[in-house]
């Protein structure tokens, strides 16, 4: 790592202070390295904001502040999960940050709008989050503090630790295609599977908020997302098992989306369900290493073998973090 990066990294950790101007202009500047990407290719703003953007309670704002535009949106290394889980809050010194670009993508950056996770108690009714913007060279920063303006539209998503997660949870509009980040990785949370079967289900609550009801093991669920680097990487799930009910055997199959593009078949990983004591009670367990040799669009399917108790387990996401070459 480059000493700059080191430096930038420090400035964002949860212990550290929170960035000043000058530190704050420089990971803007560097963020296709020292941020994680979350978008592949820019995202049009109107998409998203068709039915969103506008004031809490008030007539819809045609020409709020994200309009007519592109978007990439980059998080601070490390602090990516939460903006795949409706619930999860972010921790202290995440760094959520917002390119806009001009709506032909053929122009430098216009502005950037970001959030800074401040330490407890900073500004408890909006989650203790920093807002801040900075002109499209990042030679400024043209405001940061408790904007009242950026609030009055993202109380709206206080559930979700007022930030929309538009681009990654599907909401009252679709969210884009599930992508890899630019560090590499890819999380499938199961507010984002497809199932298929009698029973199984995504449960929304939050003291559930995974896949539940796997009573009939024919049932599976499957995510399609898209590779930008090809690789091996390292595959997680993150699963919950009541008293009684382990040992289910799973297989989880990697494959391309369209079945004309087929690399030599992948042979599926297999893992054994851990009871954890309650359906609920989620750990994360690494099940092996997969290749994925192409870009492209992939399909993950994880499928039941066995059920020796009530139900196979329930499934919070799979995560998958490439393997260092
Ligand atoms: C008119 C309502 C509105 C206002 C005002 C507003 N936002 Fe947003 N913001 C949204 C919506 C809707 C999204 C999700 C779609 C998108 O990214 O454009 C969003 C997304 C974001 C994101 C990406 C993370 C996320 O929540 O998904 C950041 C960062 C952000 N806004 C910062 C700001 C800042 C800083 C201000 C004040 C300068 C501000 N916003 C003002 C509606 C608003």
């Amino acid at each position: 790592m480059r000493p700059a990066i080191i430096l930038l990294a420090a400035a964002i950790s949860a212990t550290a202070a929170p960035p000043d101007d000058k530190a704050l202009l420089a990971l803007i500047r560097d963020r296709s390295k020292a941020l994680d990407r979350v978008t592949a290719a820019p995202v049009s703003m109107d998409h998203l904001t068709a039915l969103d953007c506008r004031a809490p309670s008030g007539p819809p704002v045609p020409t709020g502040p994200h309009k007519d535009a592109l978007l990439h949106l980059y998080v601070s290394n490390g602090h990516h999960a939460p903006l795949f889980d409706p619930w999860a809050k972010f921790p202290e010194g995440t760094v959520l940050l917002k390119e806009k670009l001009p709506a032909k993508d053929d122009g430098p950056p216009t502005l950037f709008t970001g959030m800074i996770k401040r330490e407890k108690g900073f500004w408890p009714e909006l989650g203790d989050w920093e807002f801040f913007t900075a002109d499209g060279n990042a030679a400024t920063i043209t405001s940061r503090g408790k904007t009242e303006t950026c609030a009055a539209c993202h109380t709206d998503y206080k559930d979700r630790d007022f930030v929309s997660k538009r681009i990654t949870i599907p909401g009252d509009a679709p969210a884009p295609e599930l992508t890899q980040l630019s560090s590499g990785r890819v999380v499938l949370h199961s507010v984002r599977a497809i199932v298929s079967g009698k029973n199984l289900r995504y449960e929304p609550p939050q003291n559930k908020n995974t896949l539940g009801f796997w009573t009939d093991p024919a049932d599976s669920a499957s995510w399609t997302f898209s590779i930008h680097t090809p690789g091996k990487f390292d595959v997680e799930v993150v699963q919950g098992c009541g008293k009684g009910s382990g040992d289910a055997l799973v297989e989880v199959s990697f494959a391309p989306f369209e079945a004309d593009k087929s690399p030599p078949p992948i042979a599926p990983l297999k893992f054994n369900v851990k009871d954890t004591g309650h359906f609920q009670n989620f750990v994360p367990r690494s099940i092996g290493t997969v290749t994925l040799p192409t870009a492209g669009l992939w399909t993950v399917t994880v499928q039941p073998r066995s059920k020796p108790g009530p139900a196979v387990m329930d499934l919070q996401s799979i995560n998958l973090s490439p393997v260092p070459k």
